[in-house]
């Protein structure tokens, strides 16, 4: 039995996180939950301590309770730029920075907002200190748009605490440094091949899983080098990037380092054919067919 602080905040997936609470506890779990301000406008602090079979703390601090992971699902936009920048101004704030063991977070949003190069950045810093992000997925949100934000489902998020206490308590290798002075060398994303100076051929190759490979060697304590083709996640901190938007970048850059790497892992997608004669300039529209040899 694990010991786990579940922070819910002020997404309308609040009361997916009923759920993930029933199911932690049900795997025999000890959960405290922290809802914040904004996540009672929407389930009530009573709902989950009821849920938690607990009855709300008395401790005067109760930022500072020992846990073994910190779980926040969901895990609003507001709270994600504040654990990024270490802010403490509420109970699950203060207490993500006493926390001193694996953080689970499960983020949901707009996907405007989701999709925010500050969002993303703001991930970017949590993904570089370790933190499991779990989602969020694809789909219709609850304000009728479609797209990237909705959490994750309340098993698959139950399954990746599972997993990330599993790692803390196995004396297998991970998370304790089992990649300790290794480099580790990770291509990730689809590469563009230009037809002109504007234009390129392209794939939908997101690089979401080269990036999850780059975190994972550096959580296990490899040197990482990532070889970025045009991410549409964001790149980890704490990791060396190298921008190889091109297939050719891509090879010079692999050429150069493949060698000092211990491990390579080649996730990008690399184009197989690019442009005989790329434009030196724009083609202009002219409305004449416009064949191009590969
Ligand atoms: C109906 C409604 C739904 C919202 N859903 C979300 C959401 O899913 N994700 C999000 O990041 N913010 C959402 N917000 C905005 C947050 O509630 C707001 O940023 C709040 O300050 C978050 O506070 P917290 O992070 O301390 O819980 C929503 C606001 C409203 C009114």
């Amino acid at each position: 039995m694990a010991r786990i602080l579940l922070g819910i905040t002020g997404g309308i997936a609040a009361y997916k996180a009923c759920e993930l609470l029933r199911l932690l506890v049900r795997a025999g779990h000890e959960v405290l939950p922290l809802p914040t301000r904004g996540a009672e406008r929407f389930v009530t602090a009573e709902t989950f301590h009821a849920l938690a079979r607990a009855a709300s703390s008395n401790d005067p601090y109760p930022h500072l309770e020992r846990a073994d992971v910190l779980v926040i699902a969901p895990l609003t936009a507001n709270t994600l730029a504040k654990l990024a920048h270490g802010l403490a101004d509420n109970v699950l704030t203060e207490a993500a920075l006493a926390h001193q063991g694996p953080l689970v977070v499960a983020p949901a949003m707009n996907t405007r907002m989701w999709e925010h190069p500050a969002t993303q950045a703001n991930l970017g810093v949590l993904r570089g200190r370790g933190a499991t992000v779990v989602g969020p997925g694809d789909g219709e949100l609850a304000e009728g748009e479609v797209g990237a934000g909705r959490m994750a489902e309340p098993a698959e998020i139950a399954s990746v605490v599972a997993r990330a206490l599993a790692d803390r308590a196995s004396p297998n290798p991970a998370g304790s440094g089992f990649l300790s002075g290794k480099q580790v060398l990770v291509s990730a994303g689809g590469t563009r091949e230009p037809l002109d100076p504007v234009r390129f051929l392209g794939n939908r190759s997101s690089g979401r899983m080269g990036v999850a490979v780059a975190v994972e060697a550096r959580r296990r304590g490899a040197e990482v080098t990532l070889l970025a083709a045009n991410l549409a996640v964001a790149a980890p901190a704490g990791i060396e990037v190298v921008a190889t938007p091109t297939a050719a970048d891509m090879e010079r850059e692999t050429a150069a380092r493949a060698a000092a790497a211990d491990v390579v892992v080649m996730a990008a997608a690399v184009a197989d054919y690019r442009p005989a004669e790329p434009l030196a300039a724009k083609r202009p529209k002219d409305g004449e067919p416009w064949s191009v040899v590969l």
